[in-house]
Formats: C-alpha cells, sequence, structure tokens
C-alpha cells in the first residue's frame, strides 16, 4: 500500500525526531495498536525501546506465548513479561461489581507496569498506541453525551504519573489503517486481524466474581468457540466474538447422570468503530456445534447460550 508505505516513512523519522537518543517504554497488551505501534516505534529507534507485557491473568489462551514469540523471537525487540497473575487475583478477590473491577485492574496494571519501569531504569518516553477514536472518546456512550456508561482505562493515567513525555504514532489512524499499517510492517495475520480485547481482560466477562479457575473455565470455552469460527472462515466477517461465564448454575444430564454446572454466553457482532453493533447472525446448525463441544469439551460448564442483543440497547462486552 503506496500511501501506508509513506505513512510509515514519516513517521519514522518523526519518532527518531521526537526521541533522539532517550529510551522509550510501551506497553504491550497483546492487542493490534500497542503490537503496531512497537513495531513501528522499533524500526526507528531499535533498542532504545523496551516492550513491558503484564500477565494479568486475565488474557485469552496461549496470548502470552504469541506475544513472546512475535515479539521476543521474531521481531528481536527487548521484552519484560510479568507474572502478576497472583497479585490481579488476590485484588479481584470478592469484587463483583463491574466498575470497580474496572478501577482496579486498571490501577495495578499502573503500578505494575511502574515498577518494571524503575527496573529497567527509568524510560524518557512512554509509547502508546492511541488511536484517532481514543482521541475524541476515551469513554463509550450509549444514552447521551453525559452518561458513562463504562469507563475504559487504556488512555490516561500512566502518564502522568509517570511523568514520561507520550510517544503516539498512530494518533492520526483509524483501526482499519492499523491494520494495514501493520501488514505492511510484516506483522502476522493473526495479530494484525486480531478481534479487539478488553484492558480488564476475561474479568469483564465473568459477571460476578473472578478466580483463577473461572478464568480458566471461560479460556477454554472461548478459545473452542474461536477455533470454531475460525475454522468455518468467519473470524475477519466478525467485530469481535468471546465467550461470558455467568455466575448461574442449571441441572444438565450427561450420560446416565446428573450435572448441575455453569452456563456459557456466547456474543459475536459486527461493527465499525465499537460504537454501535449488530449481532451476528449465526446459522443455527453452527452454534449448536459449538454449544456440544464446549459442553463436551469444558469441565464446569452445561449449558451454552446465545446473546442476541444488539448495541443499542446492549453493550458488546456484559459489563
Ligand atoms: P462496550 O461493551 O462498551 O464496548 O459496548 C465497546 C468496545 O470497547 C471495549 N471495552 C473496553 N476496552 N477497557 C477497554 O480497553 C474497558 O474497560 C472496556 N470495556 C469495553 C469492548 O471490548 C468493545 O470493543
Amino acid at each position: 500500500d503506496w500511501t501506508m508505505a509513506e505513512f510509515r516513512k514519516t513517521k519514522i523519522e518523526e519518532i527518531r525526531a521526537q526521541v533522539g537518543d532517550g529510551k522509550v517504554i510501551c506497553g504491550l497488551s497483546g492487542g493490534v495498536d500497542s503490537a503496531v505501534a512497537a513495531v513501528l516505534i522499533h524500526e526507528a529507534i531499535g533498542d532504545q525501546l523496551t516492550c513491558v507485557f503484564v500477565d494479568h491473568g486475565l488474557l485469552r489462551m496461549n496470548e502470552r506465548e504469541q506475544v513472546e514469540t512475535l515479539f521476543r523471537d521474531h521481531y528481536n525487540i527487548p521484552l519484560v513479561v510479568v507474572d502478576a497473575e497472583q497479585r490481579f487475583m488476590a485484588g479481584l478477590d470478592g469484587v463483583t461489581d463491574p466498575e470497580k473491577k474496572r478501577k482496579f485492574i486498571g490501577g495495578e496494571f499502573i503500578n505494575v507496569f511502574e515498577e518494571e519501569a524503575r527496573k529497567i531504569g527509568g524510560a524518557d518516553f512512554l509509547a502508546q498506541g492511541t488511536l484517532y477514536p481514543d482521541v475524541i472518546e476515551s469513554v463509550s456512550f450509549t444514552g447521551g453525551p453525559s452518561v458513562t456508561i463504562k469507563s475504559h482505562h487504556n488512555v490516561g493515567g500512566l502518564p502522568e504519573r509517570m511523568n514520561m513525555k507520550l510517544v503516539e504514532p498512530l494518533r492520526e489512524l483509524f483501526k482499519d489503517e492499523v491494520r494495514v499499517l501493520g501488514r505492511e510492517l510484516g506483522l502476522p495475520e493473526i495479530f494484525v486481524g486480531r478481534h479487539p480485547f478488553p484492558g480488564p481482560g476475561l474479568a469483564i466477562r465473568i459477571p460476578g466474581a473472578v478466580n483463577k479457575e473461572r478464568c480458566d473455565i471461560l479460556r477454554k470455552a472461548d478459545a473452542i468457540y474461536l477455533e470454531e469460527i475460525r475454522n468455518a472462515g468467519l473470524y475477519d466477517a466478525i467485530w469481535q466474538a468471546f465467550a461470558v461465564l455467568l455466575p448461574v448454575k442449571t441441572v444438565g444430564v450427561m450420560g446416565d447422570h446428573r450435572t448441575y454446572d455453569s452456563v456459557c454466553g456466547l456474543r459475536a457482532v459486527t461493527s465499525t468503530d465499537g460504537m454501535t453493533a449488530d449481532v451476528y447472525p449465526f446459522d443455527g446448525a453452527f452454534l449448536a456445534s459449538v454449544a456440544t463441544r464446549i459442553v463436551n469439551e469444558v469441565r464446569g460448564v452445561n449449558r451454552v447460550v446465545y446473546d442476541y442483543t444488539s448495541k443499542p440497547p446492549g453493550t458488546i462486552e456484559w459489563e
């Protein structure tokens, strides 16, 4: 793509001019935006960049391994991976309110990130994969512009506290343009085409109390659902697809015995910006086969339901 090739060249010059011989630290989320920002910045300033990936135990199946493989092995970008699962699980213990979950996770993420930044001797710049829609709208609204429906913590907070200047090379881009730039930079399709994933991760896909056991159950169900979607060739037609694990137990029967286990909800929507969304109309046979696999393969789930709510009036995430 000619335009993106130009954009890439221009941005590399800008990053070099801004950073000079300073040190840059970049938090990776596993998502497209931070990955593209990091690879672009690394191309500009090489090992003046260090990436930090916080594994809060709320990630999807194999996400951490994919980040390690890509950044450490493929691009050779200095990468610090922090195993913070226990810390996050301890702090989430007994927290059921969605905004309290967000508040804790956002705050603890900053704590962990700051500690790691200190360990590597600090940095002059903080790199973020902020996009144009993040610049104009850092919270999502439904009813009117005065109502905050959910607080998104991926912008703000960190820079002020860490007293670092920002490097945000994607500030003028929309999501689809970031994907084009990612391909231009040679990022594998599994990163570039990946569905958006919220900062608070699986915690807001487990209504009610969150713990490691429930995260493990949800990760398995979610992986099966996404595998089936990929196998059916539908992944790229969907904006976001994911499973949720409900705090409700229902009765089932398996073989000749009674089961009493959790309900798993499946969500899939089409959207262009996440502000509004339509339900993805899977055919019934597809959903039935996903449900069968999940109930047969995931211990702790004995019933699967599909969410038919558009946004509005629903939101994409359940919390
Ligand atoms: P909702 O659920 O508000 O989601 O319809 C709209 C888009 O935002 C994502 N989302 C979040 N992203 N922190 C994030 O970084 C959050 O707290 C958060 N909550 C929702 C959601 O996945 C969807 O893409």
